[in-house]
């Protein structure tokens, strides 16, 4: 395949795909632009801010990127990876990446090779759980690039170029999908201490992806539920990346952060119920929690949000989260900006713009007060999770570790009790 255009097609009802409009390969093949169809600039609604229902065609604005929410629809390092071991396209550009994502990528969008009918890259039905473990040995073999059968070449090919940078693969369980996770020799058992992080921020009032451990020979892989699923239907999301570069100046470095995405949601979450300031606030626990169990590796693909209702003003909600985890660096600063003291990682700097995320002081102080009582408790629950005693060793030097223990145990609400207002000075006074 070598096509410089490719078409976009919605499928929200995958049994009706309705066609979005025409993707182009542009500057000097670094980019993909999009020019809606004459249909869906009747009745569609902007997959991002910064794609409006206009008539014209819409041209990236960040290099290597294709424009705003069709972004979130190629895949990653690791999808890449399997694209060119297993698709092998005679040419590697961003259109290849977006076509050979295929038809179960994330969120709803589809990219097909006709305006006229939704033809994706062919697919084969995904592999079901009672298969984990035939299909660890073929991502492995394709993280060594050993060959690969036809028959595994087929396992993998519908969810094997689903996103992120760890070897992964969508599985069925019962009658849902799945994304499974594979141990990748990392020195700890990662999937199975993801699966303890994520059940931990549950308990601190965070919602969370179903996870759930699959117990492979000598090994654990972890099982997420979609969230971008509902039966049948697909749910449209964009990445916390696209939704701020949607709002951003052109050619300016983008903010990424959580100040911000706070933001966002309470200008474009759903404002009835006051749905948007419970996720800004939620927002809040998942950096608290974030920084206190040391996953620094919050970075703007981390953070999803779904467009519940698009063609409405007040269109986002908070996806569940996922990829949480201990990432075991304890490098002292986050991927994502926390407060004014930019991304390091530390309480303080949580606090120092708890308003934005719609709490007083006194408030924000009380959530990270309900926070590390749970993070406290986090020996107990990892090992109830089965994490051996040498991995919560390891664990235990960052979680317990000066830094971080010295936080939980050093935070003193009543610091942001009375704030001492300052009087704001009238600019009319004498
Ligand atoms: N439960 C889920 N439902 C739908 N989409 C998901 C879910 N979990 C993750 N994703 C999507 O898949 C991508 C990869 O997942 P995840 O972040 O868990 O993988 P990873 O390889 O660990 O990522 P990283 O590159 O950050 O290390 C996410 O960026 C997100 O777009
Ligand atoms: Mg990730």
């Amino acid at each position: 395949m070598r096509h410089d255009k490719l078409f976009l097609w919605f499928l929200a009802n995958p049994s009706a795909p309705r066609y979005v409009g025409q993707l182009r390969l542009v500057g000097a093949g670094k980019g993909v632009s999009l020019q809606y169809g004459a249909a869906w600039l009747r009745e569609g609604f902007a997959l991002s801010e910064d794609l409006p229902l206009v008539d014209t065609e819409q041209l990236p604005r960040w290099k290597g990127m294709a424009v705003g929410a069709v972004d979130d629809a190629r895949p990653d390092r690791w999808g890449e990876r399997v694209i060119q071991y297993i698709d092998k396209p005679a040419r590697l550009s961003l259109m290849e990446y977006l076509f050979y994502a295929g038809d179960e990528r994330f969120g709803a969008l589809g990219v097909s090779t006709s305006a006229e009918a939704y033809l994706p890259r062919p697919r084969s039905a995904l592999p079901r759980l009672a298969q984990a473990q035939q299909l660890s040995e073929i991502v492995r073999k394709v993280s060594a690039r050993d060959p690969v059968s036809d028959i595994e070449r087929k396992l993998l090919a519908t969810g094997g170029s689903f996103g992120g940078a760890k070897p992964k693969a969508l599985i069925e369980i019962g009658a849902e999908q799945w994304i499974i996770k594979f141990f990748n020799n990392e020195p700890i058992d990662v999937p199975l201490v993801e699966h303890a992080s994520m059940t931990l921020a549950g308990l601190a009032g965070i919602t969370v992806a179903q996870t759930q451990v699959v117990p492979l020979v000598g090994e654990h892989a972890l099982a997420v539920r979609r969230f971008d699923r509902d039966g049948t239907t697909r749910i449209h999301g964009i990445s916390a990346g696209t939704a701020l570069r949607a709002q951003a100046v052109a050619t300016l470095e983008p903010e990424l952060g959580y100040p911000g995405l706070a933001q966002l949601l309470r200008r474009a979450g759903v404002a009835e119920g006051g749905l948007n300031l419970l996720d800004m606030q939620e927002l809040f626990r998942r950096m608290v929690f974030n920084i206190l169990i040391d996953n620094t590796d919050d970075h703007e693909k981390n953070h999803t949000l779904l467009v519940v209702a698009p063609h409405r003003q007040g269109k986002y909600r908070l996806a569940p989260a996922y990829d949480v985890l201990t990432t075991n660096s304890g490098q002292g600063y986050q991927e994502f900006i926390v407060g004014t003291d930019q991304r390091d990682s530390t309480l303080a700097n949580a606090m120092s713009q708890c308003e934005l995320f719609g709490y007083t002081p006194a408030q924000a102080a009380a959530q990270v007060l309900r926070v590390i009582q749970v993070v406290n408790g986090w020996r107990a629950h990892f090992a109830a999770c089965g994490v051996s005693a040498a991995d919560l060793a390891s664990l235990a030097e960052r979680i317990d570790g000066e830094q971080l223990l010295g936080q939980r145990q050093n935070f003193n609400a009543a610091d942001y009790a009375n704030p001492k207002r300052q009087r704001r000075r009238s600019p009319f006074a004498p």
